[in-house]
């Protein structure tokens, strides 16, 4: 694979994030990165035209093109952001069209998601082909839990940009992926997409329609589910919760958008399914969605789609909606039928981001502080180690206390500035040096 790697941070060499690069080129070779520290060349790139001909030259040429940058107050720093103005403001875009594009990020997780989604609509803009990104927290790489994390995110890229031959397709499983759907007759596009699906799908499809089943109402808020862990309520919800919900290996939503949410029948389904309180009960599965109706201009769907996932902690695959022609439709169905059969087999995992790490730490404070009613959730909380207080990081607090000790002193603090870069590099480098070399699959 050929990757242009736009490098975001004005650190270059000694970003933390471009570590991921290094860590990337030592453990699988045989792809070919051409690496623009766009961060540090911002003003070069302003005035030298055949320095900028040469990023777009590369880029043309290019399988992959890889944002890898900082999160910079909520968003890209400065430097990425004058790239994306001077690729436009000179009409080249045109040259990103098409390609493949993700993007590495690194961050202390406070709104890493609005930086990634600044890109996203700038790549969207551009008419390139999204895979999902890696939006690591700037400790993740050191440890073991981040470096495999990484390689899933590795694995798929090269699913995605080169795994694209319709005609391999994975070999049969006896898993069960479960198409939870309101589909109704005039659906017509919705009912096509679920039909790409089930035919393309390695495993037992079995579909659960929301219309087919008798839910007598939504939520009644009485909270017996609290201490009771079930509903109170007696209709079919129950058993479809555990037949379809609970005992299934992989879930894929299917609905239609209908003045900005899906239809209200979901709503009654999902309110229902407070009697799971705040319990994370689908850790590790595979989600993926189709969707009828033009997401595009529904961000707020998007973001509960993907904070829902984020906070729950399952795989979302993808979400395919029916925007382009059936070409590409079936394209991008197919493709997370492939995702899902690595999925369900190498069991994936991707860092968490500000949605869910953001959305974790108020529950957990909330189950906390409300633990003598809320019992069944202070019990999952409690043996699921989701009391993460930070009090509890003692690490993180003596390198900080240590760190602060030399920056009070104006003459110590002298020395210190300029070598800090590299001491908070020097434990990636570290992981980089010590990687081994064609390691990728161990
Ligand atoms: C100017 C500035 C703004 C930052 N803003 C954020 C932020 O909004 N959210 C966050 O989680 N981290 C923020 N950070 C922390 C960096 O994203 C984080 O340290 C990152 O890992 C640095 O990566 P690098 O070494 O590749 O430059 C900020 C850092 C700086 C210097």
């Amino acid at each position: 694979m050929k990757i242009v790697v736009l490098s975001g941070s004005p650190k270059g060499e000694y970003s933390i994030t471009y570590q991921y690069i290094k860590y990337w080129e030592t453990i699988e070779t045989g792809n070919v990165f051409k690496t623009f520290h766009i961060g540090q060349l911002i003003r070069e790139i302003e005035k030298d035209e055949n320095l900028l001909l040469d990023i777009v030259n590369e880029v043309e040429k290019a399988d992959l093109v890889l944002w890898v940058y900082p999160v910079y107050t909520f968003i890209v720093p400065y430097q990425v952001m004058r790239f994306v103005e001077i690729i436009k403001e000179r009409g080249l875009n045109k040259a990103f069209s098409n390609k493949h594009t993700s993007q590495i990020a690194t961050s202390c997780h406070f709104y890493d998601h609005t930086a990634y989604n600044y890109l996203r609509q700038v790549c969207n803009d551009w008419k390139m082909h999204i895979i999902p990104g890696h939006l690591a927290d700037m400790g993740d790489l050191i440890e073991k839990k981040g470096q495999k994390r990484f390689k899933d995110y590795i694995t798929e890229i090269k699913l995605m940009v080169e795994q694209t031959d319709d005609k391999i397709k994975p070999s049969k499983t006896n898993k069960i992926v479960t198409i939870i759907t309101d589909l109704k007759e005039e659906d017509a596009n919705l009912k096509k997409m679920i039909q790409i699906y089930q035919e393309n799908s390695n495993c037992d499809v079995q579909i659960f329609n929301l219309n087919n089943i008798k839910i007598k109402s939504g939520c009644l808020g009485c909270l017996h589910c609290t201490v009771e862990g079930q509903c109170v309520i007696k209709d079919d919800f129950q058993e479809a919760l555990i037949k379809y919900v609970k005992n299934t290996d992989a879930i894929i939503y299917a609905s239609k958008i209908e003045y900005h949410w899906f239809r209200s029948i979901w709503k009654k389904f999902d309110d229902r399914q407070f009697c799971n309180g705040h319990r994370i009960l689908l850790a590790g599965v595979p989600i993926g969605y189709l969707i009828s109706g033009n997401l595009s201009s529904e961000p707020n769907i998007r973001d509960i789609i993907e904070s829902r996932a984020e906070v729950g902690r399952v795989y979302l695959l993808d979400i395919v909606t029916d925007e382009s022609d059936w070409e590409r439709i079936t394209s991008n169905i197919k493709m997370m039928t492939k995702k899902m059969a690595w999925a369900l087999e190498q069991k994936p995992e991707r860092p968490i981001n500000f949605q869910g790490v953001g959305g974790m730490k108020v529950l957990r404070d909330l189950v906390y502080s409300m633990r003598g009613m809320l019992q069944e959730d202070h019990r999952f909380y409690k043996k699921n180690k989701i009391y993460d207080f930070p009090q509890k990081q003692k690490k993180r607090i003596i390198q900080g206390y240590f760190i602060g000790f030399f920056m009070r002193n104006k003459k110590t603090r002298i020395k210190v500035l300029p070598k800090l870069k590299q001491f908070m590099v020097a434990p990636h480098q570290k992981v980089v040096e010590n990687a081994k070399a064609g390691s990728f699959n161990n």
